[in-house]
């Protein structure tokens, strides 16, 4: 069977640089990876490019508290990312940052090209702004209470306690959650990319026209885009006032492409970094006439950018659009969604610290199918499963053979096979699993190649190489059935070659053979010397999940102190009253006051007792600053008074007016104090 070479390049969601990678990144990864290697394994022409999305709000507000400019942060991230991803496995042929070069160079140049067509409004729109902090405020930033259930400490865009969807403007009491203050709405000029434009299109390109689309998105996504196109297809607002961390807009200065507009651009960017140090043509991928193959693997909850602006945006720019979205579903851990606080949150490191990537690699396979499934992380399963399958079936059959072959036959293999029947059908088998690989049907591919490992432990147990050794007639039969076995343990390791990379390089150095290709499942290997057996994989050792597990919760632990303890601004403290008049204001008669004299008060301990001269008038005002001041330090100092207020009666006397001041309380109490010139009687206005 010949087949010409598929041009293919493939991408995974770029993940945000405003956190660590996780399991659930890990999911995608490992999904694209493997689809990716049994590519490459086929002979096909297969690139996989990736990068970090490094632009947005939370990128420049997390720079802002580390004290970094978002430049720094974002290097470093893509550090430890990359770091993560490579002990993973994760074989992206490049790995690349939408704050590049690259990335400018095509958002603006699509940005210019959908301009051009008339595919870009400009409009004003009214937005939530922070007076504090200078910034308009996304959703995400604003929080108060849920209208449709009162819950507090809600988000601007949706509420956690009853789901209700809302604008930000909706919310009860809203403040920003940035410092506290209450938004003010504020004009500003926005730019929106017209995806109603592109409505014909896209019914077409996701199968909501009649036609079949499912090769290009799975019929889950079809119906839930249909969903989309009956609300509406709305413009995008792709623009973000400064300070943003991104790029700007051009001819449009102050003014900066959203995030999601070039993230998925990034896709290009990091493809084109590549073709430049490989020597490929980029236009052989993405020109309007490509004819290689572009798929983006995605989760479930990125499908709109990538079902419809995406494909409008290529459509409008004059480039291909994908030969398909894969979307993948959620992760949960131990039946949960992954939570900071809850400690089913597994950072990628933390995982690697304690357990073999290729544990993960091959549970993940098992459970992953073609369809937008959520799956679920659990320790028992998983610990279950990896020792099962892989200890106890795949590395048995070569952990058995391979001790006779190399003690008994000095390493070499017997020149024919005693079973070539089966291990023709195992090589039959091929195709069937192929075809799973290749339509991401991986459980299904490993439930095959775990029945033949069934098989495979069979045949030796019922040849039983262990019994016959014992009989020095039997020996070229111990070895014919040894040889058998670690034949099909070779016909095992070409399937397992894309989930389990890192064991299949060991399968070579103890076989002695090439790197695997996938046609190798055909040829037997005989007449051959191998190496010494060397372990392969160990069991999954209880205690280092329960480690694991152990980290998290203490991880989970710490973020819950680090959340608690976050200081709050003063304003997130106190957050601005209602507004007032001036009339209101002015009925407040302030003075300067001289602080004549100043002492404790027997019985007190909070109190200091103050007479006060307005210049020919004196009061006396008990004030609760006794933690933050001796008397002696006031004496002779002016400050300011409320004068008219109603007099107190009090246990040690009255108080006849109010001093100003600031700060929380006990020793953290400041007085307010007017410049030098001000006199005794002057009213504050
Ligand atoms: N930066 C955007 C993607 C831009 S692509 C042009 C983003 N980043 S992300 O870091 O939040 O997520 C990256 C990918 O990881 C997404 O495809 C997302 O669906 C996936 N996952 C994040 N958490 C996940 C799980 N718990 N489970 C499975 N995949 C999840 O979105
Ligand atoms: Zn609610």
């Amino acid at each position: 069977m010949t087949t010409v070479a598929r041009r293919i390049l493939v991408t995974s969601a770029l993940p945000y640089a405003n956190g660590p990678i996780h399991m659930g990144h890990m999911v995608e990864a490992i999904q694209t990876d493997i689809w990716v290697r049994f590519q490459k394994l086929r002979g096909n022409e297969c690139h996989y490019v990736c990068a970090d999305d490094a632009h947005g709000t939370p990128v420049m507000l997390r720079a802002q508290t580390l004290g970094i400019t978002p430049e720094q942060l974002v290097t470093q991230v893509e550090k430890s990312h990359r770091a993560d991803f490579v002990d993973f496995l994760i074989g992206h042929d490049h790995y690349h940052s939408t704050h590049s070069d690259e990335n400018r160079l095509y958002a603006e140049k699509i940005y210019r090209a959908l301009r051009a067509h008339g595919h870009i409004a400009v409009r004003t729109i009214q937005q939530a702004y922070d007076p504090v902090k200078n910034m308009f405020l996304p959703d995400r930033f604003i929080k108060g209470e849920c209208p449709r259930c009162g819950a507090a400490d809600q988000y601007g865009d949706s509420c956690e306690a009853c789901g209700a969807t809302y604008a930000p403007t909706e919310l009860k009491n809203a403040v920003s959650a940035l410092s506290g203050a209450k938004p003010v709405a504020r004009d500003s000029e926005h730019y929106f990319f017209k995806l109603g434009d592109f409505e014909d299109f896209l019914r077409r390109w996701t199968g909501n026209a009649g036609e079949d689309s499912s090769a290009r998105v799975q019929s889950e996504v079809t119906h839930k885009l249909k969903e989309w196109f009956d609300a509406g297809l709305k413009d995008w607002d792709i623009s973000r006032d400064a300070p943003y961390f991104g790029f700007e807009i051009p001819d449009a200065p102050g003014k900066y492409f959203y995030v999601w507009l070039d993230a998925p651009i990034g896709y290009m960017a990091s493809f084109d970094y590549y073709c430049r140090q490989k020597g490929l043509k980029f236009a052989d991928f993405w020109a309007a006439d490509s004819t290689a193959e572009v798929y983006h693997f995605i989760g479930k909850d990125i499908l709109y950018f990538h079902a419809l602006f995406w494909p409008a945006m290529l459509q409008g720019a004059g480039y291909r659009t994908p030969t398909a979205l894969y979307a993948h579903g959620f992760l949960t851990v131990n039946g949960q969604k992954m939570s900071k606080s809850r400690g089913t949150f597994i950072t990628a490191r933390a995982y690697l610290d304690h357990l073999d990537p290729e544990y993960l690699r091959y549970y993940i396979a098992a459970k992953l199918n073609n369809r937008i499934e959520d799956i679920d992380l659990s320790f028992d399963d998983f610990t279950a499963r990896v020792n099962a399958d892989l200890v106890g079936k795949v590395v048995n059959i070569a952990s058995r053979c391979a001790g006779f072959i190399g003690k008994r036959f000095d390493g070499m293999l017997a020149a024919q096979l005693p079973d070539e029947a089966l291990f023709h059908e195992f090589a039959r088998a091929g195709d069937s699993i192929a075809q799973a690989y290749d339509a991401r049907e991986y459980s299904r591919a490993l439930r095959e190649v775990m029945a033949l490992a069934d098989r495979a432990n069979q045949y030796v147990d019922e040849h039983r190489p262990w019994a016959m050794a014992k009989n020095p007639d039997k020996l070229p039969q111990v070895q014919a059935v040894c040889t058998q076995g670690l034949n099909l343990f070779r016909q095992l390791m070409v399937y397992l070659q894309p989930v389990l990379p890192a064991m299949a390089q060991k399968v070579e150095a103890f076989l002695q053979i090439p790197a695997t290709q996938w046609q190798a499942h055909r040829t037997p290997l005989l007449d051959h010397r191998i190496a010494d057996f060397a372990p392969l994989m160990t069991r999954v050792d209880p205690e280092k999940i329960q480690a694991l597990i152990a980290a998290a919760h203490a991880e989970a632990a710490e973020f819950k102190i680090a959340a608690a303890a976050a200081p709050k601004t003063p304003l997130q403290e106190h957050p601005i009253a209602a507004q007032i008049s001036i009339d209101e204001f002015a009925k407040i008669d302030l003075r300067v006051a001289r602080i004549e004299h100043a002492e404790h008060v027997a019985g007190a301990d909070k109190l200091l007792r103050l007479t006060l001269d307005l210049g020919g008038e004196k009061r006396q005002v008990f004030a609760g600053i006794r933690a933050a001041y001796e008397p002696a330090e006031l004496i002779g100092c002016l400050t300011v008074m409320v004068a008219n207020l109603a007099p107190r009666k009090m246990k040690f006397g009255v108080s006849e007016g109010m001093v100003l001041a600031a700060g929380p309380g006990g020793k953290d109490i400041f007085i307010l104090q007017p410049d030098a010139g001000a006199q005794p009687g002057m009213k504050v206005k």
